[in-house]
């Protein structure tokens, strides 16, 4: 198996190829991700990541809000100047919309920081594979 590093460049190496191609990057929302590495999605559960959402909602974070001169009764969550890094892809193809919200992408879940599903579903083919033969994966 290719070190996780070594991984995550290739996956930006690919996106970089593919975004001057015609080929649509496109999100499959974290609960897809969950569905197979159950033991990452229970720890990105407990991260600020998970929660990003949830501190634009009024009432939650009142204290960070006051200091950052915020109104901490207001609902930022239909915000265009907040959600863009509050959520997943905000503004791109695929990506989560104010007028449409996607659950699986509100919070800044996997794809943000592991690049759209779709782009990388041939290394992910191999890595399925081998996990089929062993039997086994590390979740
Ligand atoms: C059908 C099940 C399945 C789905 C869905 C899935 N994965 Fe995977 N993923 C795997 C398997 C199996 C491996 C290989 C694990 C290994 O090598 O031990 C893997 C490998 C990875 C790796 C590389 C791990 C490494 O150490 O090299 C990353 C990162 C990753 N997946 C992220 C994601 C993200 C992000 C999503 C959602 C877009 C996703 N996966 C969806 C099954 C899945
Ligand atoms: C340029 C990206 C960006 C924009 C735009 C943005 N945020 Fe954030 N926000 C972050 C990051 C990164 C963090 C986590 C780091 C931190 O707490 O400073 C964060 C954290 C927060 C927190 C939690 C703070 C805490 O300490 O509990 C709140 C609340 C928040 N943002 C509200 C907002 C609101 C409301 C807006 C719009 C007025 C907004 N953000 C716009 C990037 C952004
Ligand atoms: C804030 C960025 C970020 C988010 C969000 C994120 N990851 Fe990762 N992930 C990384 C980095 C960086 C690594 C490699 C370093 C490491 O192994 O700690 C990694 C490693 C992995 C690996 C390799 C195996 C392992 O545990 O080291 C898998 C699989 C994975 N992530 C899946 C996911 C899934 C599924 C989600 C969503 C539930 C997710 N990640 C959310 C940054 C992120």
């Amino acid at each position: 198996m290719k070190h996780p590093i070594a991984y995550i460049l290739a996956v930006l190496a690919m996106t970089a190829f593919f975004s001057g191609a015609a080929l649509a990057d496109t999100f499959e929302g974290r609960s897809k991700c969950s569905s197979c590495h159950k033991s990452q999605a229970k720890s990105w559960k407990d991260t600020a990541h998970a929660k990003a959402m949830e501190s634009l909602k009024p009432g939650t974070r009142k204290e960070a809000k006051v200091k950052a001169k915020l109104d901490p009764e207001k609902d930022y969550t239909q915000d265009k100047d907040c959600v863009g890094c509050h959520v997943d892809r905000f503004g791109k193809k695929g990506g989560y919309t104010i007028d449409a919200p996607k659950k699986p992408l509100a919070a800044v879940g996997c794809e943000s920081c592991h690049g759209p599903g779709r782009t990388y579903r041939g290394d992910h083919r191999k890595a399925g594979q081998i996990f089929e033969k062993k039997g086994k994966g590390k979740e």
